[in-house]
């Protein structure tokens, strides 16, 4: 007999009205379920008539709290350790089931929050918490994990974190470690075959900080037009929105770094040891996309001594390129600037960037960081936070650029 327990033969029946859908579902199946159900907690082994036939999707709802939950019936929220919050059809049988985990456990169920414990409450102590994110065997083939909100300690001067980490293993793609503040984020992890992926969070007492964490997963199907391009760490649909790279915010690293003569210099928000890929998915009728850095002024600052050049220059000033670029950077394919004139290479570094355009696609920029952060004199880097613009496709032009 089919579980209801088991998220996938939840998600073979699901109706998805998102267009990733795999079987239809009705309330027939489960009307028998609870029958079945509670007959055999009254120890009969009578089936009950039906009552009713009512149909209704299993849907992504919104539970009382704001939650993403799934409209299910009020025994599949039991048995899944669902809470349930608010009703989901209007004759009161889908119940919106909220799946919220926390460390040591594990989810195969889409839309499943995993969350510090106690979460919203901090914690300031050495910690290693492990959660698992089951694949539904032939149905999930990546889980997007958000950072609904993500604060741990502040990697060491040089961008290695040292003290606290989240470390994903089994992912298909490269998944750096990650560190700091983070909320807002969001990657894209790929199931290999049928296996998990692990999500660890490590913490140290050595630094004290109220540290929490809230992570909602959302599993993708294999034939979802959603899923992340291969290579895609972070993957972005909006015609225009903000990108920033991990830890990237305004409070300098506490974190120093010492040189071999003993002199300290600020430490950097940048995460080192990163290679990954910023996608943005073309909207139909766009062709170029244009990279811009954030109005604020030290929003790329990726190598060199930034916190000597603001005080002797101001920011933003030194925009590098090309050959200067060897340890951190970030890659753009075939840029050029605003009048048209090719910038002659793909790599962007140093404390200012400069508006470029490209027409290369997928639209992927490439960001990479180097081992250390002491040898490139790498002073008090934020890392950087870019704005993308999706161009309108021009006229004739835009058939070239299109098929080019
Ligand atoms: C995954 O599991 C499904 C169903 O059990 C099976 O058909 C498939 O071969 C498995 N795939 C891999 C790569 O092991
Ligand atoms: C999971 O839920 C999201 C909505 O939050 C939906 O777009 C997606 O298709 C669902 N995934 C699966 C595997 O059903
Ligand atoms: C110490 O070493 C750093 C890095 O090599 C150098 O930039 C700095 O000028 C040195 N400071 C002194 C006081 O020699």
């Amino acid at each position: 007999m089919l579980s209801y327990s088991n998220p996938c033969i939840w998600g073979l029946l699901l109706l998805v009205s998102a267009g990733c859908a795999q079987v239809e579902n009705t309330i027939e199946d489960y009307d028998r379920f609870e029958e079945e159900d509670e007959a055999s907690e009254r120890g009969s082994r009578q089936y009950f008539p039906k009552i009713g036939l009512v149909r209704f999707e299993n849907s992504v709802c919104t539970t009382q709290e704001g939650y993403m939950g799934t409209c299910v019936t009020k025994k599949q929220c039991e048995y899944s350790d669902g809470l349930q919050s608010g009703s989901c059809t209007t004759n009161g049988i889908g119940r919106c089931c909220l799946i919220q985990r926390t460390c040591g456990e594990s989810s195969a169920f889409n839309n499943t929050y995993f969350s510090s414990t106690n979460y919203p409450n901090t914690f300031n102590e050495d910690s290693s918490c492990t959660f698992t994110i089951e694949a539904c065997p032939g149905n999930s083939c990546q889980a997007r994990i958000d950072f609904l909100s993500f604060t741990l300690a502040q990697p060491d001067g040089n961008g290695n974190c040292v003290d606290d980490s989240m470390v994903v293993t089994g992912s298909g793609g490269n998944v750096p470690v990650i560190c700091g503040e983070n909320s807002g984020q969001h990657i894209y992890v790929t199931f290999v075959g049928n296996n998990s992926i692990t999500i660890t969070i490590s913490t140290s007492s050595s630094v004290d900080l109220q540290r929490s964490f809230n992570f909602l997963i959302t599993q993708i199907a294999c034939d979802c037009p959603t899923l992340a391009p291969a290579g895609c760490l972070q993957y972005y649909t909006d015609l225009s929105n903000t990108v920033r790279s991990f830890n990237y915010g305004s409070q300098i690293n506490g974190a120093v770094v010492t040189y071999v003569n003993a002199t300290t210099v600020a430490g950097t928000r940048q995460l080192a040891n990163t290679n990954y890929g910023i996608c943005v998915n073309m909207v139909a009728g766009y062709c170029a996309i244009q990279w811009a850095q954030s109005s604020d002024s030290t929003s790329f600052t990726v190598t060199g001594n930034t916190a000597l050049i603001e005080v002797v220059t101001g920011l933003p000033n030194d925009p590098l390129y090309g050959a200067a670029c060897t340890t951190d950077f970030v890659v753009i394919a075939n840029p050029y600037f605003s009048n048209g004139v090719s910038v002659n290479t793909d790599r962007f570094c140093g404390n200012e960037f400069d508006t470029v355009y490209t027409n290369s696609k997928p639209f992927v920029l490439t960001t990479v960081t180097d081992a250390d952060e002491l040898g490139s004199d790498d002073v008090a880097n934020r890392g950087f936070s870019l704005t993308y613009t999706q161009q309108a496709c021009r006229g004739n032009n835009a058939l070239l650029q299109l098929t080019g």
